[in-house]
């Protein structure tokens, strides 16, 4: 199975510099909003990684995703955050454990889908903070895991790195009534407001955010926009769609 394990790509360098960006964003932002709100609002930030890897790249040295979340909430939210971090490949688990020394931090040796088992009871609409899945070049976004943390959680935004062209070469073996898009798939996850990032390389890497926080700002200067503006239109359009279906979209058969 060779989605499990950490492996990294020309591509991982830029997505640990948006993740950086934005994970810096919505703790500031977050913070924001619960200090303002200290009244019912759990004073608190939660992070779910649910893909979260070695933490500390085996050949760059370059922090992870779980170590760049670590390194931000100790900045910005100092003592008050709650992490959980998921990682199925047992060698990247014990990477990650080692690196981490923060009471505040969970680490699971697991597949991401038995996540429901570590949440708590009910619905908590107090909590804020992120869940974010970025697998491996195939198509394993981790949907439910996801989808089972915001209904739980529903303050918590959901974010996922993922390359595009990896679900529609899936897609392009399956019967028509098995084809889940990435736009399919980021519906499953009930948010109100989606911003996406500009897909990079031909294998068309993208990051989409979803909130309930229907002023979330557009972030376009880090090249994010709303999936409802002309450009986000145009970018979650080359995510979905082939070439040939784009064209199509355009032109369509006259016979
Ligand atoms: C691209 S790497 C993640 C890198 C990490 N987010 C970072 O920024 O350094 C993907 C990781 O997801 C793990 N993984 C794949 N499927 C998983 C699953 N179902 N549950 C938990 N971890 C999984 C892989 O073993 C791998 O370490």
């Amino acid at each position: 199975m060779a989605y499990i394990g950490y492996s990294r790509s020309e591509h991982t360098q830029a997505k640990q510099l948006s993740f950086r960006k934005m994970i810096d964003l919505h703790m500031q932002i977050t913070l924001n909003i619960v200090r303002k709100h200290s009244g019912w609002a759990k004073q608190s930030y939660r992070y779910f990684d649910l893909n979260a890897g070695p933490g500390i790249d085996p050949i760059t040295g370059e922090l992870g995703s779980p170590l760049i979340a670590l390194e931000k909430a100790n900045a910005i939210w100092k003592d008050d955050y709650e992490m959980d971090f998921f990682e199925i490949d047992p060698i990247s688990y014990f990477k990650l454990r080692r690196a981490i020394l923060s009471p505040n931090v969970r680490v699971f040796n697991c597949n991401n889908e038995l996540v429901d088992n570590f949440l708590p009871d009910g619905v908590d609409k107090t909590q804020y903070g992120l869940v974010y899945a970025d697998p491996s070049a195939a198509p394993r976004l981790a949907i439910e895991p996801m989808g089972a943390i915001c209904d739980r959680f529903p303050k918590v935004d959901a974010m996922f790195n993922i390359a595009a062209t990896s679900i529609k070469r899936a897609n392009s073996t399956k019967p028509p009534e098995e084809i889940l898009r990435l736009d399919d798939m980021r519906a499953r996850i009930n948010k109100k407001h989606w911003i996406i990032r500009k897909p990079i390389s031909q294998f068309q890497w993208t990051i989409l955010l979803g909130t309930n926080w229907l002023n979330y700002p557009d972030w376009e200067k880090n090249d994010f926009v709303s999936i409802h503006s002309d450009l986000g239109k145009e970018w979650l359009a080359i995510c979905n769609l082939s070439e040939r279906e784009r064209q199509r979209a355009i032109q369509p058969t006259l016979f």
